[in-house]
C-alpha cells in the first residue's frame, strides 16, 4: 500500500486531501499539531470507511515535533511515497510591510517556509525509498510575483507584507529542490488551491475544499512523465496547467 504524509490535515484542505488520498488507496499519515484534533480527524475518516489512516502529532514550526513525527512514521513504514506540505498560516490581516512586528514575520515564515523545508529534510530518506516520490507544497497565487505585479489580477490589491512573501519563498525553494532532483524519480511541485471556503479565509472563499484538495491530489498522483518544478492553480484554466 502506498503511503502519504500530509501536514495540517486535521481540517480544511489538508483534511480533504487526506480523504481523497485514502480513496485512492493510500495509507495516510495525518499530521496535526494538536494530537487530539488529529485523533478526532482520523476517527472521523475511519468512521467514514477509511481504516488506513494514522494520526501523527506534527507541529511544523517545532523541530522536536518534526523529529518525533519522523520517528513515529518510520516505525510504521520504511517508505513514504507522497509528502504534502499543506500546513500554513496567514499571520492575520492587515499586515503592513513596514509596521508589522518582526515577530509576526518570524512566526509566519517558521510555519510556511522553514516548516516545509524541515519536514522535507526529515522525511527525505523515507521518500528516497519510494520508486516514485512526490512532494506537493501548497502555495498561493499571492506568492506569485507575476500575478502580484498584474493590475488586472483579481487579487492585485491583496498586498500583505508577510503571507505573500512567505509563499514566494516557498515557491523559490520548491523550484530549487525540483531542479536538484530533476534526474531522479522525484516530482516536486506547487499547488495554489484557489480562494477556498475554510477557516483560513473565514469561509469567504468562493471555491470548495473538494475542488482544492482534488488539485493537490492530482499533483500528488502525477505519473512518471508528469512535470516537476511547476506551479499549478485554478486560474491557469486547467488544474494541471502551470501558471
Ligand atoms: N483557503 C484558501 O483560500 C487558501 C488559498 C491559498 C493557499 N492556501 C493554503 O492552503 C493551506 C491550507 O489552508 P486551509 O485553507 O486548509 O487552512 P485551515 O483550514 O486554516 O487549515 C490550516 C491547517 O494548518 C495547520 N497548521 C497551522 N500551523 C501549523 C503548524 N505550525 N504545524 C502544523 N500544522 C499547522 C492548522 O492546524 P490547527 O487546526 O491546529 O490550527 C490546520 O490544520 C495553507 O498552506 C494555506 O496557506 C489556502
Amino acid at each position: 500500500m502506498k503511503t502519504a504524509l500530509i501536514t495540517g490535515a486535521n481540517k480544511g484542505i489538508g483534511f480533504e486531501t487526506a480523504r481523497q488520498l485514502l480513496q485512492h488507496g493510500y495509507h495516510v499519515y495525518l499530521g496535526s499539531r494538536d494530537a487530539q484534533r488529529g485523533q478526532q480527524a482520523a476517527d472521523h475518516l475511519r468512521a467514514a470507511g477509511y481504516p488506513h489512516v494514522t494520526p501523527i502529532q506534527l507541529d511544523v514550526a517545532d523541530s522536536a515535533s518534526i523529529a518525533a513525527a519522523r520517528a513515529a512514521v518510520g516505525q510504521q513504514t520504511p517508505v513514504l511515497d507522497v509528502l504534502v506540505n499543506n500546513a500554513g498560516i496567514s499571520g492575520g490581516y492587515p499586515q503592513p510591510a513596514l509596521d508589522t512586528p518582526l515577530s509576526t514575520f518570524r512566526e509566519v515564515f517558521n510555519t510556511n517556509v522553514f516548516g516545509p523545508i524541515e519536514v522535507t529534510h526529515a522525511f527525505r530518506d523515507l521518500l528516497r525509498q519510494s520508486p516514485a516520490p512526490r512532494i506537493v507544497n501548497v502555495s498561493s497565487g499571492l506568492g506569485s510575483l507575476t500575478l502580484q505585479n498584474d493590475p488586472s489580477w483579481r487579487f492585485y490589491s491583496v498586498k500583505g507584507g508577510i503571507y505573500p512573501p512567505s509563499k514566494t519563498a516557498l515557491n523559490a525553494y520548491t523550484v530549487a529542490l525540483a531542479y536538484e532532483l530533476r534526474d531522479t524519480p522525484f516530482k516536486v511541485n506547487l499547488v495554489c488551491p484557489g480562494y477556498v471556503d475554510t477557516d483560513f479565509t473565514d469561509h469567504l472563499g468562493d471555491s470548495s475544499v473538494t475542488g482544492a484538495a482534488t488539485r493537490v491530489t492530482n499533483v500528488a498522483l502525477l505519473g512518471p512523465d508528469g512535470p516537476t518544478g511547476q506551479f499549478f492553480g485554478q486560474e491557469a484554466g486547467s488544474d494541471l496547467n502551470p501558471w
